[in-house]
């Protein structure tokens, strides 16, 4: 028996707003002879290959979707300059010509994100901290959209050092570890930082701290 086939269509679930992105569509002939390729976005052709015609490439180029021409061929197409409005469903649709004239097709969903550039940012905490002193406190949950639409988010913690936080070697000052973990899609980015703990304090060297944390600040970026 012979006939198309679609072998695999590999659109990824999830691409970097700041990256290309090359979808891919394999087939087999079986001995057919190819008329086109073609792709399609929600339903609207914007990539299509045909090897009878000259070019045998061609993007339509009110599709929104910005094809890297030198980089698709037959078996797939790279889109660059990515917009979030370029997620939705991307279908790969293959056809032989005379005389089998069959057409085989796949689609899979597709969501543009942005990954987060850096790693997360941990502010406001100092170096040092003795019982029952907080370690800070943060405006909780703002979340600030620029004008590309990359949100930034801020989560707070509040947060009180007790005795039971301390070792019981006594005396011995021992580090705490803040983490901060960023994950989008596949992207998981953390921080951390390890602030000390000291049990003894002075009274005036706990004057000294609290001072510090009114004033507020080392920030470690
Ligand atoms: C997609 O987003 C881009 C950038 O925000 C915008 O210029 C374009 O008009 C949008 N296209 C559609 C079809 O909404
Ligand atoms: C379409 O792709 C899905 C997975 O992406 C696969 O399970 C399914 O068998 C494919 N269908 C055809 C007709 O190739
Ligand atoms: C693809 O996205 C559409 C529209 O959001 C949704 O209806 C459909 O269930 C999705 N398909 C898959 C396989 O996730």
């Amino acid at each position: 028996a012979r006939g198309l086939k679609l072998l695999f269509l590999d659109v990824p679930a999830r691409a970097d707003i700041r990256s290309p992105v090359t979808l891919k569509c394999e087939y087999d002939l079986e001995g057919g002879n190819l008329y086109s390729v073609k792709w399609y976005k929600d339903g609207s052709e914007f990539f299509r290959y045909m090897p009878d015609y000259n070019p045998e490439s061609r993007a339509v180029k009110t599709s929104g979707i910005s094809v890297d021409l030198p980089n698709s061929d037959m078996n797939q197409v790279t889109i660059t300059n990515l917009q979030f409005n370029n997620s939705g469903n991307y279908k790969c649709e293959v056809s032989t010509e005379a005389p089998n004239f069959e057409t085989v097709a796949n689609s899979s969903n597709m969501t543009v994100m942005a990954y987060p550039s850096e790693d997360p940012m941990i502010e406001g905490v100092l170096s040092t901290y003795s019982a029952y002193s907080r370690v800070w406190e943060y405006r909780p949950g703002a979340d600030e959209t620029d004008s590309q639409g990359l949100h930034t988010k801020t989560i707070g913690l509040h947060f009180q050092i007790l005795n039971s936080h301390f070792s019981s070697e006594g005396g011995l000052s021992r580090k705490m570890e803040i983490r901060c973990t960023s994950t989008v899609g596949e992207s998981t980015r953390h921080k951390s930082i390890q602030p000390k703990l000291n049990r003894a304090l002075t009274s005036n060297k706990l004057a000294q701290e609290r001072q510090a944390n009114a004033a507020g600040q080392l920030s470690y970026v």
